[in-house]
């Protein structure tokens, strides 16, 4: 079966109202003659609406960077999953390893976040990858296959119908240090191969697998002629809508 490649903005927390419409007008027109690649914008949370509002008519999915588990109650400064549905969030990142690093999260509730993104009918993107010096101590299958066990740890096979992984290696985020395309692929294979023999072969058929960490208008082409990449999860060039149009249409 054939997947339909993903290309998604992680704005991270940059953008205002103003800025927010002005990318959707400019964006949209570059990119609406293509059919078949699935593009997405995830806002900071202040902007769904706004985002939203302005994706009418056109074929731009929307998601968040972050939920919290629960349903609702005390939780100050966090944001339920039914929120992100009923603003229209068709998508949601989880466990960006910015999340892991700066806020501390953990492979256990990061495991609760796609539980919960999966009973609400979010589409998770779970994010993995290794750090520099994980890379340099030969440590980076071990890291992946360590995070995919815990984070995907107890879910159903069905819920393989509709998940994305992001392959992004930490030290490749923000620095214009960007994976060879083979290390791509071969962190990417091995993420199928693992979902394969937990979950089946249409699990693994069924799962889009992305590569993030600096991806450019001028590497895109090289990283989707990797068998097994089905797309990108961009966080600096997906801000300019010039730079990310021409990543959807690599
Ligand atoms: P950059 O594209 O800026 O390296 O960021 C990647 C990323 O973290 C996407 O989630």
């Amino acid at each position: 079966m054939s997947r339909r490649p993903l290309i998604a903005a992680n704005w991270k927390m940059h953008k205002t109202t103003p800025e927010v419409r002005s990318f959707v007008s400019a964006f949209w027109p570059k990119v609406s003659a293509g059919t078949e690649r699935d593009m997405l914008i995830c806002p900071p949370f202040p902007y769904i609406s706004t985002v939203d509002e302005a994706r009418r008519d056109t074929r731009i999915f929307l998601g968040a960077q972050n939920m919290y588990f629960e349903e609702k109650g005390a939780f100050t400064g966090e944001v339920a999953p039914g929120m992100l549905k009923d603003l229209k969030c068709e998508y949601v990142i989880i466990g960006h390893s910015e999340r892991r690093g700066i806020f501390g999260e953990t492979d256990e509730s990061i495991n609760t976040k796609v539980h919960a993104a999966v009973k609400y009918g979010l589409i998770p993107i779970l994010c993995v990858g290794e750090k520099k010096e994980e890379r340099q101590k030969n440590l980076t299958e071990q890291i992946i296959l360590r995070q995919l066990e815990k984070n995907l740890k107890d879910l159903p096979d069905t819920a393989f119908t509709n998940l994305v992984i992001a392959y992004e290696p930490i030290w490749a985020i923000g620095t214009g240090l960007n994976a060879e395309a083979k290390d791509a692929h071969d962190a990417i294979a091995l993420i199928r191969e693992f979902i394969h023999s937990k979950f089946g072969e249409n699990s693994a058929e069924n799962t889009r697998i992305l590569y993030g960490g600096s991806v450019k208008p001028d590497n895109m082409k090289l990283y989707m002629s990797q068998k097994g990449i089905d797309g990108a999860l961009v966080g600096g060039a997906s801000l300019d809508p010039d730079s990310f149009a021409k990543l959807v249409n690599y």
